[in-house]
């Protein structure tokens, strides 16, 4: 198929605007797969969709249309809607030259909307806007319509409506897609280059490339150069998903396909590389940038017996997911575990579901935390080195407040989309975050946008739940890296008797030091069992105390509650008592159960 009759595209929208249900209607038009008779998302029951769990990451798939009795290549590249993954979503909207937004007529645009929007449009593609679910009652294209026109300038007369569901309009999105789209501004002749814009792992075949052919051609046999690893490969198999994959012997300039050359990891085959054959020079089609985790979390197994199970999980889960970055760490009261840091919060509970389901393995997951930049004051010893700045994810490793020059935290741009009867408690809940509004805008007569600066420590934990609930589920919430922020920070210790448990210390901004440390302490009173001997629980900030607490002496006797009654009931339960304190943690004579650690992390 020549260049000309070739359309690049992807689908953009927000969750549940109905991305899926369009994806799989365009393949069904396409002939590309028989009538599911309203059972949806087939792309995501691909065998490869399958082994990743849940549709994180692009998936695209070839398309054969007949227009005007000619027959046109579209290549719908599959984007992961969610903004933690919006490296990804660049990655493979780069291999595009135009996109379908798509949004709810009845929901009308949403936070990630808006995201997705600004992302194609930074990337110069053509947009074509298609209002899904005209079928349900509450549909009002006339007003997200408005709603387009006012932010993005949208024209009425451009916007397609459609229902992927009923498969009303269909065929006007595959006629506009080749009407409105440029074909792709690739090189038939050239030297071969290409994009990869994902990856997975397969066990018979090692890591899969899935790339945009920019320039030449590539056949099973050639040696291939990584422009970032400059490691060379031999391609062993090539292919193009219909959805299903179809070997073929060659891939030329505009196409999408999938090569294997026996990678060993995902980690080889990296989003964002160019390929080009060994013995040639290319320009590298892109800066190669790399994901940067921005959450991170602990990971220690229920119990160490475990260990070993839990790591063979944690490595296979991360063959296939190249963005998430694994480091030892150990701890006195978790014992030996890993610091994981993920690209967002969603992608965090995105892994942490999968080594559940699928590996079976039940670890503890400490509360995530966000990367601290700490600039220390000169010593003798950093001049030397030059080595001034620290980036701290754990607290256990904040170094002395007197050492320390200054602090700065990360910051995210949050876009919130809400109905205005919600816009108070909104505000409200922003500015408790620390947030500052930086714009509000009215979308149409209910609606209106607001744009805060947050730091990210205080979106990760709860932000999007609690919106959620304020809102009864009507605001939706988006954010963008915006990098690092001067900000007042501090470690706070806790102190057991005096002596400073590390695993319980938390940072956190000087504001918060007053009502975070009552907070602590009374906690802690809670969950701590009492003991033999009275404990003095501390809450302290460079030295000083914040908070104090006691926690009265008494040996808790399980027994107490059974009236002699039944002896062996009664052993057992002593037995279990005896178990319990083995898992203990024992700090200035003090033993703290593993839940005391896990409990207090949660808000
Ligand atoms: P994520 O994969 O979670 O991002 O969602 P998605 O955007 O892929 O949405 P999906 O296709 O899964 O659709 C979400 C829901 O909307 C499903 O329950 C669909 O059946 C429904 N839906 C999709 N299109 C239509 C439509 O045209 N009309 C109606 N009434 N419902 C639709």
């Amino acid at each position: 198929i020549p260049l000309e009759r070739i359309r690049n595209f992807s689908i953009i929208a927000h969750v549940d605007h109905g991305k899926s249900t369009l994806a799989d209607r365009l393949l069904e038009f396409t002939g590309a797969i028989k009538k599911t008779s309203g059972q949806n998302q087939v792309l995501d029951k691909l065998q490869v969709e399958k082994e990743r769990g849940i549709t994180v990451k692009a998936q695209s798939a070839s398309l054969i249309y007949i227009y005007q009795g000619e027959q046109y290549l579209l290549n719908l590249i599959d984007t992961p809607g969610h903004v933690d993954f919006s490296n990804e979503v660049s990655r493979s909207l780069s291999a595009c030259q135009g996109v379908i937004l798509l949004v709810d007529a009845n929901d009308g645009v949403q936070a990630q909307t808006v995201a997705n929007f600004y992302l194609a449009f930074g990337n110069d593609l053509l947009i074509i806007p298609v209002l899904n679910k005209i079928d349900l009652k509450n549909a009002d294209p006339e007003r997200v319509c408005g709603q387009l026109k006012t932010l993005f300038d949208i024209d009425p007369k451009d916007v397609l409506k459609i229902s992927a569901k009923q498969g009303i309009g269909i065929e006007c999105v595959l006629d506009a897609i080749i009407e409105r789209l440029p074909p792709p501004n690739a090189v038939r002749g050239g030297k071969f280059r290409a994009l990869v814009f994902d990856s997975w792992y397969d066990k018979y075949r090692g890591a899969l490339s899935l790339m945009y052919i920019k320039d030449g051609e590539v056949r099973i046999g050639d040696s291939v150069a990584s422009c970032h690893t400059k490691k060379t490969y031999e391609v062993r198999g090539l292919s193009v998903l219909r959805p299903n994959e179809e070997s073929v012997d060659k891939l030329v300039a505009g196409q999408i396909g999938l090569v294997g050359c026996n990678m060993r990891s995902s980690q080889e085959s990296c989003i964002g590389d160019t390929l080009h054959k060994t013995h040639e020079e290319v320009e590298p089609l892109q800066g190669f940038k790399p994901a940067r985790p921005m959450v991170f979390a602990g990971i220690y197994p229920m119990d160490q017996s475990q260990h070993v199970h839990l790591r063979g999980a944690i490595d296979k889960l991360v063959l296939n997911d190249s963005a998430v970055t694994v480091n030892i760490d150990s701890s006195p009261a978790l014992g030996q575990g890993w610091r994981l840091g993920f690209l967002g919060l969603l992608h965090l509970e995105v892994f942490s579901q999968r080594l559940v389901q699928e590996y079976g393995a039940d670890p503890i997951l400490t509360a995530p935390s966000v990367t601290y930049k700490v600039i220390l004051k000169p010593t003798k010893k950093i001049i030397e080195d030059k080595n001034d700045t620290l980036f701290v994810n754990n607290p256990a490793l904040f170094p002395d407040h007197l050492q320390i020059k200054e602090c700065h935290e990360p910051m995210v741009s949050g876009t919130i989309i809400t109905p205005d009867s919600y816009l108070g408690s909104i505000i409200s809940l922003c500015m408790e975050r620390r947030g500052v509004q930086k714009s509000a805008t009215n979308i149409d007569n209910e609606r209106v946008m607001l744009v805060y600066d947050l730091p990210l420590s205080e979106v990760v934990l709860d932000f999007h739940d609690t919106l959620k609930t304020i809102s009864s589920g009507y605001a939706s919430f988006d954010y963008e890296d915006m990098g690092y922020q001067f900000s007042s920070l501090v470690k706070m210790n806790i102190l057991l008797n005096g002596t400073a448990v590390d695993e319980l210390s938390v940072i956190m901004h000087s504001s918060r030091v007053q009502t975070m440390g009552r907070k602590l302490v009374l906690k802690l009173r809670d969950i701590i069992p009492r003991q033999m001997v009275q404990i003095a629980i501390q809450a302290t900030v460079n030295g000083k105390v914040i908070a104090r607490e006691t926690l009265k002496a008494y040996r808790k006797d399980v027994t107490a509650k059974l009236y002699g009654g039944d002896v062996t009931r009664r052993m057992k339960l002593l037995a279990q008592q005896a178990a319990g304190k083995k898992k203990m943690r024992m700090v200035a004579n003090i033993s703290l159960p593993r839940e005391t650690f896990i409990d207090v992390l949660k808000k």
